[in-house]
């Protein structure tokens, strides 16, 4: 099997590669003054399975133009078989018309993924449980939720979580125990990765908040919170950070509305410009997203944890 990355998550290939006893295969991308780029690949392909490692976060446009570019070469190579891991799969929050007029431009990202012969994806985290149907080709969709229900169970000591989730398991105990934690949804949309979250944790009780967007500005606007955070630790959960907006006002939200504490869980660290500053400030403890994305260095702070999903892509690929 040959592993190839692309630009966007090369520390996160690397890994993959050590972690199956191979090296990175040779590929060079040169990048022409006016942009354009020339993929050439340095070894025989011929029948060989091919994976290439990239995700598709910002500049999103041109890691998806290189992922066509590199996929395209690695078939036209003679590659027999090419599973793509594109751990953050980007443009997946236009994945229906939501006003008149309006492209679906998910749809399009699929149809290219397909046209330049992708045979199978395997992918972490979907914006919703819908995504896989876009394709014809076998998606596998892994989560880190199981990572996440670690390391909240990890960290109780810490703040008093894992206690609580031990008593619960051990003594089927709904009382006082239990009462000092609580996971919170950001938004109607993240209910359902909650509850699976709070199964994993053996029935931690969940929160959500109400969070309106407009379609116009993508301004965000958190309305309220359907369940009682008082004296609580709240553990919110999301599937992206990009702003850093959404997890902020929620913290502050869940603040003002009496939670001890807020610690966020996020796969995927898209952290536009700004967010790593903003999350600094704000009300939150602690920040633990995956490497899904690679988050730079110049984006790292103090509050920021990265777990990594390698042992995830690695099983899949053994
Ligand atoms: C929304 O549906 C998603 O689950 C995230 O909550 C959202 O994309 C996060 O974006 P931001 O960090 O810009 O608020």
């Amino acid at each position: 099997m040959k592993v190839f990355s692309g630009s966007s998550n090369k520390p996160l290939a690397e890994k993959v590669a050590r972690n199956l006893n191979l090296k990175l295969s040779e590929l060079e991308i040169h990048t022409f003054p006016d942009g354009e780029k020339r993929i050439q690949i340095k070894e025989n392909l011929v029948e060989q399975d091919a994976v290439l490692i990239e995700s598709t976060n910002p500049p999103v446009n041109l890691n998806y133009m290189e992922l066509f570019l590199i996929a395209d070469t690695i078939k036209g190579n003679g590659a027999k078989n090419l599973t793509l891991v594109c751990p953050y799969l980007g443009y997946q929050r236009q994945d229906h018309v939501f006003r008149e007029g309006e492209g679906v431009t998910f749809k399009t990202m699929v149809k290219l993924i397909e046209s330049v012969g992708v045979d199978k994806l395997i992918t972490f985290d979907l914006h919703t449980i819908k995504i896989p149907e876009f394709f014809k080709i076998p998606v596998l969709h892994l989560s880190a939720l199981p990572l996440f229900a670690a390391k909240i169970r990890e960290l109780s000591k810490g703040i008093g979580i894992a206690s609580s989730i031990d008593k619960r398991q051990t003594s089927n105990d709904t009382g006082s125990q239990t009462q000092n934690v609580i996971l919170v949804s950001p938004d109607m949309g993240g209910i359902r990765k909650v509850k699976e979250l709070s199964k994993l944790l053996f029935g931690v009780p969940f929160a959500v908040i109400n969070k309106n967007r407009d379609l116009q500005t993508g301004k965000i606007k958190l309305t309220g919170i359907e369940g009682d955070v008082r004296g609580k630790k709240a553990i919110v959960l999301d599937d992206m950070i990009s702003t850093g907006k959404t997890v902020a006002e929620a913290a502050i939200l869940l603040r003002e509305n009496g939670a001890m504490e807020v610690y966020v869980f996020a796969t995927h660290a898209v952290f536009s410009k700004g967010a790593h500053e903003l999350l600094q400030k704000s009300p939150i403890e602690k920040i633990y997203v995956t490497d899904t994305i690679d988050v730079p260095k110049e984006k790292y702070f103090a509050k920021l944890e990265v777990i990594s999903i390698l042992d995830l892509i690695s099983k899949e690929l053994e």
